[in-house]
């Protein structure tokens, strides 16, 4: 069975239910990743963890190394890649304390490295993207879910904000518009990346706020955050290492 991949996000620097056999800091023609892949089992799955901000969680969103970190975890020889994510809520079903996969993504950041076809081309490359999320990760996660009873969004629209600020209360508004259901800043260009390696990439993502504006319509305090992450998190990582993987 491959091995799978789990990139860590906020409030997920480590995997404290994680057997770590081995760790190793991959070079890559990139660059660094965050941090040296963890190798290990998660209650009997095999995995390579990543923690996305680095070990100290000292990495901010606009400054990850995205195509090192993927890099790294294809080297690995991992196939299958979670991308775990603490995010804003913005449709009506996403309140805090939500899972959720999503389905789709719109992409607001900028500035990024965000493809590896860019030297070296005999000709240009366009993958496509029209579904950029991997289908059967998705239901591994979604049936996990089911199977231990915990309840989840299986689908939504993952906005990519730019960060590392939180939005203004108009930005959302439009994220709104255009048809986000939650707003983060990691998205992107981890899944594009990922889908240029021909890696099969689900985003799973933990709402922790109302995004700007929304709820009772006040600042969004970083209280409120950590409130919602430590908790969530520890139900996320048990819907992964719940997960089938098919053998
Ligand atoms: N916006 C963007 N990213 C986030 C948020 C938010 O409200 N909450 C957690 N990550």
């Amino acid at each position: 069975m491959a091995k799978i991949g789990i990139i860590g996000g906020s409030g997920l620097s480590r995997l404290k239910t994680l057997s770590v056999n081995k760790k190793e800091l991959i070079d890559t023609p990139y660059g660094e990743p965050s941090a040296p892949l963890q190798f290990g089992h998660l209650n009997g799955l095999e995995v390579a963890f990543l923690p996305r901000h680095g070990g100290n969680h000292q990495v901010p969103p606009h400054m990850v190394n995205y195509r090192a970190n993927i890099w790294a975890l294809r080297e690995a020889g991992v196939e299958r890649v979670i991308g775990m994510a603490a995010v804003g809520g913005i449709s009506e079903r996403f309140g805090p304390g939500v899972l959720c996969v999503p389905d789709q993504i719109i992409d607001y950041t900028y500035g990024r490295s965000h493809t590896f076809y860019e030297q070296d081309l005999s000709s240009v490359i366009h993958i496509d993207f029209t579904e950029p999320y991997c289908e059967v990760l998705r239901n591994a996660l979604i049936s996990s879910a089911q199977g231990i009873g915990e309840p989840l969004v299986t689908e939504g629209t993952y906005g990519a904000a730019q960060g590392p600020r939180l939005e203004t209360a108009a930005e959302i508004r439009r994220m709104a518009r255009d048809g986000c259901d939650i707003v983060g800043m990691t998205g992107m260009p981890e899944a594009s990346l990922a889908k240029e390696l021909d890696l099969c990439y689900a985003n799973f993502s933990l709402v922790v706020n109302w995004a700007a504006g929304l709820g009772d319509g006040g600042p969004i305090t970083m209280q409120e955050i950590e409130r919602h992450l430590a908790k969530g998190m520890t139900r996320a990582v048990r819907v992964v290492s719940s997960m089938d993987t098919g053998g």
